[in-house]
């Protein structure tokens, strides 16, 4: 019901400001530096402080949900509500260590039948992107709106790439076969930010694998609530699951090209 998704938005972004708040107290002076899963995947003492904050606040708000977040795994419901949060206290950890300023906070709530409401805060911008189950999509508060491009050859297209070597080496060949079909491809270094940038019409189309629920769960909703196609890229023995997003009348077209 509009009552559950207005109090779960509230929460969503006063936990997506409790976050950027930890993370701009240490931009520029990111202390504790480590790599996680590769040479390439860093977590910083932020990261972890600041997903600290958004459990804190959610403990408090909504006790009884759930929460799956980057660092800190999954927290086991305490109580019976049937929601569970889906939290990145922050996406785009090699821009914000090289204070690139292009990063965000993304928080969705989910329940059996999907995704509630999504909220992605770009606090160097101050920008924040929302979206839920019954709304039209905001940036700011005000309505946005989509690409309608059909032609392939005009699309401006974001994507990104996994952190793991052999499945990059995966990601260029397919980027190869892309990148002379399209007008240009963006990597922006936060997934949740390309979503909704696709969402506003700041690019047409966006398609990643080797993305997490934490990356995509907020983006993604904002992006159906925007009128686009959000298709699955199924695993494969070589790739990771992904998303392929773009204009209804371009997404087959897309999703052929980038399958594999
Ligand atoms: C990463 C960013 C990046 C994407 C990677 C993600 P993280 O998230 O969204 O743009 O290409 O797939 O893992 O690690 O900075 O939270």
């Amino acid at each position: 019901t509009p009552t559950i998704e207005t109090e779960l938005l509230q929460v969503a972004r006063d936990a997506a400001r409790a976050s950027a708040e930890v993370l701009l107290h240490y931009y520029g002076n990111a202390r504790g530096v480590r790599t996680k899963s590769t040479d390439t995947d860093l977590v910083s003492e932020a990261d972890v402080n600041a997903e600290r904050a958004i459990r804190a606040l959610l403990a408090e708000r909504r006790p009884g949900d759930a929460v799956l977040g980057e660092e800190g795994g999954e927290t086991p419901p305490t109580g019976e509500s049937g929601i569970r949060w889906i939290v990145d206290p922050l996406d785009g950890t090699v821009n914000y260590l090289f204070q690139y300023p292009q990063w965000s906070v993304s928080i969705a709530a989910e329940d059996r039948h999907g995704t509630i409401v999504g909220v992605v805060w770009d606090p160097v911008r101050e920008e924040e992107f929302a979206a839920t189950r019954s709304g039209a999509p905001t940036l700011n508060g005000a309505p946005i709106a989509a690409s309608q491009q059909s032609d392939l050859s005009q699309v401006l297209v974001a994507t990104g790439f996994a952190y793991d070597a052999r499945i990059r080496a995966r990601q260029a060949e397919v980027l190869s076969g892309l990148i002379t079909r399209v007008r240009d491809i963006r990597r922006g270094g936060s997934a949740a930010i390309d979503l909704c940038w696709t969402a506003a019409g700041r690019t047409d189309a966006y398609y990643e694998r080797g993305i997490h629920p934490w990356d995509y769960a907020a983006g993604a909703l904002i992006c159906e609530r925007a009128g686009l196609a959000v298709r699955e890229l199924p695993a494969d023995h070589e790739l990771p699951f992904g998303l392929a997003v773009a204009p209804p009348a371009l997404v087959d077209h897309l999703h052929a090209l980038v399958i594999d």
